[in-house]
C-alpha cells in the first residue's frame, strides 16, 4: 500500500509548478479510511513564496475536512525542511518509514479512490453563489493559532471550481493562507486555466488578501475577477491588477 502512495506521489509530480527550479515535487497523503489525496510544489518568481508539495497536500486534505492523515508519501527522498514540516501539523508525530515516506499512527486495511480536488459549479452561477462555496470553505479553515477563518474558491475552465482554506502551522512561517490553499488544489489538479476567485474573510469588515496572496494570484490568476466577502453583501470585486499594482513576474529570470 505503502508503495502504491509512493507511485502515485511521483506520478503526481507532472502537474507541480516547478519553472524555476525545473524540480518537480509532489506529495501523496492516505486517508485513515483508505481514500488518498496528491499536492504539488508550486513555485512563485519570488521563490520564497513558493508552496511546498506537503503544504499543499495537508491544505488539500485540511479543507476537505480530512485531517486523519495516515501516511504520506513524497516524489523523492524527504528533505530537511519537508521533514520539519512533517513536525507540525495536525497529523501528529510522524514515523519515517523510509527516505520518502512518513505514517502517522494506524494504516488503513487497504487504499481505495482518490479524494476529487475539484467540484462543479452550480447551473447558476454569480457572485453570490461563488462567496457562499467560499464560506463553506471556510468552515474548514484550521486555525488552532489565529481563530481566524478564511476561505477561498477559484473557478476554473470546464465550470469547475477548486476550495481553499487557512491551515496554521506551528511553525508560523509554515502556515497558508485561503487563497494559496486553493490555487495549490487547482494546481495540483493541473488547472491553469483560472478564471475567478471569491474570499470570504468574515471576521475583517475590510479584509483583503496579504500581500503573499496578492504576489500569488498576480502570477497564477493574472486575468481573474476577484470578489471580497466580509460578511457585508453584496461581496466587493476587484482584480489582480488593483490588487498589487507593478507585480513582480519574474520575467528576467
Ligand atoms: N489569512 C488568509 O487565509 N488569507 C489572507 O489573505 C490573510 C491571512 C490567514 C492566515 C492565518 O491563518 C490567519 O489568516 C491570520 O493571518
Amino acid at each position: 500500500m505503502l508503495n502504491q502512495l509512493r507511485e502515485h506521489a511521483q506520478r503526481a509530480a507532472d502537474h507541480a509548478f516547478t519553472p524555476f527550479s525545473g524540480e518537480p515535487r509532489a506529495a501523496a497523503a492516505l486517508l485513515s479510511d483508505g481514500r488518498w489525496v496528491c499536492g504539488v510544489r508550486v513555485e512563485s518568481a519570488s521563490y520564497s513564496l513558493v508552496i511546498p508539495a506537503l503544504t499543499a497536500t495537508f491544505s488539500i486534505c485540511s479543507t476537505a475536512g480530512r485531517r486523519d492523515i495516515a501516511a504520506v508519501a513524497l516524489s523523492g527522498p524527504a528533505r530537511p525542511y519537508e521533514k520539519a514540516f512533517l513536525a507540525g501539523t495536525f497529523a501528529g508525530s510522524p514515523v519515517q518509514h523510509s527516505s520518502d515516506i512518513f505514517t502517522f499512527g494506524q494504516l488503513p486495511s487497504t487504499m481505495t479512490s482518490r479524494l476529487p480536488l475539484r467540484a462543479s459549479c452550480p447551473d447558476v452561477f454569480s457572485a453570490e453563489a461563488g462567496v457562499a462555496l467560499a464560506r463553506k470553505a471556510a468552515a474548514s479553515a484550521y486555525i488552532p493559532l489565529s481563530g481566524f477563518p478564511v476561505g477561498c474558491v477559484i473557478t476554473a475552465a470546464g465550470g469547475l471550481f477548486y476550495s481553499g482554506s487557512n491551515m496554521e502551522h506551528a511553525d508560523w512561517a509554515r502556515t497558508i493562507c485561503a487563497e494559496r490553499s486553493a490555487i495549490a488544489a487547482a494546481v495540483s489538479d493541473g488547472a491553469y486555466e483560472l478564471d475567478a476567485l471569491y474570499l470570504t474573510c468574515l471576521k475583517d469588515p475590510i479584509g483583503t488578501p496579504c500581500g503573499a496572496c496578492r504576489q500569488l494570484i498576480a502570477e497564477r490568476l493574472p486575468d481573474a475577477e476577484i470578489w471580497m466577502d466580509r460578511g457585508i453583501r453584496p461581496p466587493e470585486r476587484t482584480t489582480p491588477a488593483a490588487l498589487l499594482p507593478g507585480a513582480f513576474t519574474g520575467r528576467g529570470l
